[in-house]
């Protein structure tokens, strides 16, 4: 018996242990392909955008009149918003905030913004 239930175990630990490396095959295979500045960028456009823009591929924005990030390159290169982010984004957003980021944060946000590309 004692040598059953041993047995049960291993299989549980190898089950979670396929489980376990089937998530890190599906998620952070994904983010694998983001370089190390696009991940610090999706964190700060999670916190300080993402509650009205969408910042993947495919969600609709939060706020509707708010573009997804995916969109924004189509209307001018992304690196036109290295300066309004180092002065603070203005932009026209009655709604929004003003921001104001360090070079480092928009170097990662810019690189998160081309992911979208
Ligand atoms: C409170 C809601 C809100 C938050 C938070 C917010 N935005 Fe916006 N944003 C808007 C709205 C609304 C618009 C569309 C306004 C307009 O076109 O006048 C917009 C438009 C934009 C645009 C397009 C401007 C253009 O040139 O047409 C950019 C770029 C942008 N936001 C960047 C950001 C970034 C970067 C952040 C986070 C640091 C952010 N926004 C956070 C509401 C928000």
């Amino acid at each position: 018996m004692p040598r059953q239930s041993a047995i049960g175990c291993l299989s549980v630990a190898a089950v979670i242990g396929a489980l376990g490396g089937t998530f890190a095959g599906i998620q952070p295979a994904s983010a694998q392909q983001l370089s190390p500045n696009a991940q610090r960028g999706v964190v700060i456009a999670r916190t300080y955008c993402g509650r009205c823009h969408s910042i993947d591929k495919v969600s609709p924005s939060q706020l509707s009149i708010a573009p997804p990030f995916r969109d924004i390159h189509k209307l001018y290169p992304v690196e036109l918003l290295e300066e309004p982010l180092a002065e603070g984004l203005v932009t026209g957003h009655p709604s929004m905030p003003e921001f104001r980021f360090d070079p480092d944060q928009i170097g990662d946000f810019i690189a998160f913004l081309k992911t979208l590309e």
